[in-house]
C-alpha cells in the first residue's frame, strides 16, 4: 500500500485546511508509506505571483510539519523539484482524451465564462494530477469529495495506457480514492453558508494557524449563532447553518460524532458551548501554532526538508518513468 496526495500551496492556513486534509495526512503516516507534495506545478494553472508562490510553498511545508507531518516517516516535497511529474504528464497526454477532460467540472468552475482565456494548464491540470499519483504506483489517494472526478480520470488514463502499451503487464497501478467520511465542511464563523476561506475579508471569519489563544477565544465568542439552545441530536441542526458549523468543529476536534457532542451539549445555550469549544480548539491548536510560528521564518530548515523529500521521490518515481518511456517506444 502506498499513499500519495498533493495540496496546493496557499498562504494563510486556517482551521478549515487543518481539519479538511492535513490532519488526515498526519494520521496516515503511521499506518502506510506516504508521499505528500505541494502542488506548485498545479498552482501556475491560474494567474499567480511568483514571489507569492515561493512564499506559499515554504509556508505550506512549514504548516504541514507543524501539524505533525514527520519528514522521517512521510516523504514531503514540492513537485517542481521532481521533474518526472511534468515529464510523465506529457507522456500521458497521448493517452488522455479531449472528451474526458471536457467533462471535468473543476475546469468548468475555474474557467467560468472565460473559457477561451483560461490557460491550457488549467485544462490539462487533471493529467498532471494523474501523473502525480501514477508515477509512484499509488494504491490510495486521500482527496476531498471535489477531487474524486480527477482521480477517476487518473484511473481511466492508467487503464487505457496499460491496455494500449502494457503488452500484457500493467505499467500503472489503478489508485483508489480515500475520501474521509463526512469530514465536516468548515464554514465561516460569520456566515454558516460560506466556506471558511483565507480570502474572506473579515479575519473574524476564520481561525488561522498563527492565531494565539486570546484571538481564538475572541473569534469563537463572537462567532455568529442563532437564538435557540443546542438540540440534543444532529437532526435538530437542520436549517441552522452556524450551529451546525460550530458543533461540527467541536465534533471534529473531539473525534466523535455530532450526535455524541450534542448528547452532552443539547439544551444548553451557546455561551457555555462556545467556552468549551474554545478550550478544545486552543488545546489542539496551541502546539501547532507554536511550532508553525517557530519554523515559518526558517527557510534553511524548510528548504532542506523539501530537498530531502524530493531526492527520495525522484528515486521512487524513476523506474515507472523509465518503463513509460520504454512502453511508448521512445528511444533514449
Ligand atoms: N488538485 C488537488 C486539489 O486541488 C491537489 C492535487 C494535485 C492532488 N495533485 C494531486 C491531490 C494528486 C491528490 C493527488 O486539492
Amino acid at each position: 500500500m502506498r499513499v500519495v496526495s498533493g495540496i496546493q500551496p496557499t498562504g494563510n492556513l486556517h482551521l478549515g485546511n487543518y481539519l479538511g486534509a492535513i490532519r488526515n495526512w498526519v494520521k496516515m503516516q503511521d499506518e502506510m508509506e506516504c508521499l505528500y507534495f505541494l502542488a506548485d506545478l498545479h498552482a501556475i494553472s491560474m494567474p499567480h505571483n511568483p514571489a507569492e508562490l515561493t512564499a506559499n510553498t515554504r509556508e505550506m511545508a512549514a504548516a504541514l510539519i507543524a501539524c505533525g507531518l514527520d519528514i522521517n516517516k512521510s516523504i514531503l516535497f514540492n513537485q517542481a523539484q521532481v521533474p518526472a511529474h511534468a515529464e510523465l504528464q506529457w507522456l500521458l497526454s497521448g493517452t488522455a482524451r479531449m472528451g474526458w477532460l471536457n467533462r471535468m467540472t473543476q475546469f468548468k468552475d475555474k474557467s467560468g465564462k472565460n473559457r477561451e482565456g483560461a490557460s491550457i494548464a488549467l485544462f490539462t491540470y487533471p493529467v498532471l494530477q494523474a501523473a502525480d499519483v501514477l508515477l509512484y504506483q499509488a494504491t490510495h489517494v486521500p482527496v476531498g469529495e471535489d477531487q474524486k472526478q480527477h482521480l477517476e480520470l487518473a484511473r481511466d488514463i492508467a487503464q487505457k495506457f496499460n491496455n494500449d502499451f502494457g503488452n500484457g503487464t500493467d505499467i500503472f497501478t489503478l489508485p483508489d480514492p480515500i475520501i474521509p467520511k463526512a469530514t465536516a465542511r468548515i464554514m465561516s464563523l460569520r456566515d454558516g453558508t460560506a466556506k471558511m476561506s483565507k480570502s474572506d475579508l473579515s479575519d473574524m471569519s476564520r481561525i488561522n494557524l498563527v492565531d494565539d489563544a486570546d484571538t481564538i477565544l475572541t473569534k469563537l465568542k463572537k462567532a455568529k449563532t442563532d437564538a435557540e439552545p443546542l438540540p440534543s441530536e444532529a437532526a435538530g441542526l437542520e436549517g441552522r447553518a452556524e450551529a451546525t458549523n460550530l458543533v461540527g468543529i467541536y465534533a471534529a476536534f473531539a473525534e466523535e460524532s455530532v450526535d455524541a457532542t450534542l448528547t452532552r451539549f443539547g439544551g444548553q445555550g451557546f455561551g457555555a458551548f462556545k467556552s468549551a469549544l474554545a478550550e478544545l480548539v486552543i488545546e489542539n491548536f496551541r502546539p501547532i501554532s507554536e511550532r508553525f510560528n517557530a519554523l515559518k521564518g526558517d527557510h534553511e530548515q524548510i528548504d532542506a526538508a523539501l530537498a530531502k523529500g524530493a531526492a527520495k521521490a525522484r528515486e521512487l518515481g524513476a523506474p515507472t518513468l523509465k518503463a513509460t518511456y520504454n512502453a511508448l517506444g521512445l528511444l533514449r
